[in-house]
């Protein structure tokens, strides 16, 4: 197979969790490019609705479900879905998550603590596990989660951390590991992304603050936050056949952040 051709992902199906808006939404966008069938869960329903008709105008058959990635019962219902819809599920990118605390550590409420580790963490399990029962059935699939650069060092926001976001992170690189080493040998890869500052939803607010922006822009050696687009050749990449000798493996994007 050509060097091109092994990006392809014609006939696959993936799914996007938090795939309405952001670079989820992006994501999506880019899988489709590629050829493949994709349905997001999220739970904004007018974005979800946008991005499926983004994604049916690129001549994709897509779908979007409201179903929220730390509630079980949703996600097996959700799953149900795209398999009753499209017969299969090749791609996994576990993309859901929310902001980051935005508070010191000491006066992080404990269920706020649990709400960010359930949704930006253990939520990757729930739908990992579900997900994976599919292609361990049918001894294929790529499996992608969405780290950061806070997988590997704490937000130097002071006089906040985002310690909480920055744990749950690193946990994802950890689960990742833990998810390549028990399924490689039935067929499913897993790795994950790491991305540094990308303007999105959910960095505007911080960055709208010029001591943040400043900061952010001066750690990271290229100068710059990341585009959108950015990520979308590299996720298309541990999608697809190209990177099909590669597992556990945390794949950092981020201007150079960490670096220093
Ligand atoms: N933007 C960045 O700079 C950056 C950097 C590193 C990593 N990331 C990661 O990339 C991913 C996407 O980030 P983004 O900037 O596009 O954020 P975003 O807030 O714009 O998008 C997140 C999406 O997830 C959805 N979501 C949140 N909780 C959910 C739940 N319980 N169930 C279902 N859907 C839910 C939201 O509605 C939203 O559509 C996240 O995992 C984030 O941590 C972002």
């Amino acid at each position: 197979m050509g060097v091109l051709e092994q990006f392809r992902l014609d006939d696959r199906v993936a799914i996007v969790t938090g795939g309405a808006r952001g670079l989820g939404r992006q994501h999506a966008l880019a899988l489709a490019e590629a050829g493949a069938r994709v349905a997001i869960c999220d739970l904004l329903d007018d974005a979800g609705e946008r991005t499926r008709a983004e994604l049916a105008a690129l001549g994709r058959d897509a779908l979007y479900a409201r179903a929220d990635v730390t509630a079980g019962e949703q996600l097996d219902s959700f799953v149900q879905e795209v398999m009753r819809r499209f017969g299969r599920i090749d791609i996994l990118v576990n993309n859901a998550a929310m902001p980051s605390e935005g508070v010191p550590l000491s006066d992080v409420p404990d269920e706020l603590w649990r709400k960010i580790v359930d949704t930006n963490l253990s939520s990757m399990f729930y739908v990992g596990k579900r997900v994976a029962a599919r292609m361990l059935a049918a001894g294929s699939g790529s499996i992608i989660n969405i780290g950061s650069i806070n997988s590997f060092v704490i937000s130097n926001i002071a006089p906040r951390h985002n310690v909480t976001y920055c744990v749950a992170k690193a946990g994802v690189a950890q689960l990742t590991r833990g998810m390549a080493a028990e399924w490689a040998k039935q067929g499913i890869r897993v790795n994950a992304l790491a991305p540094g500052y990308i303007l999105t939803d959910q960095t505007a607010a911080s960055a709208k603050i010029p001591e943040v922006y400043e900061r952010n822009v001066a750690n990271t050696p290229m100068g710059r936050y990341g585009r959108l687009d950015e990520l979308s050749g590299a996720l298309v990449f541990l999608a697809s056949d190209a990177s099909s000798f590669m597992t556990g493996s945390v794949l950092t994007l981020d201007g150079g952040y960490t670096i220093w």
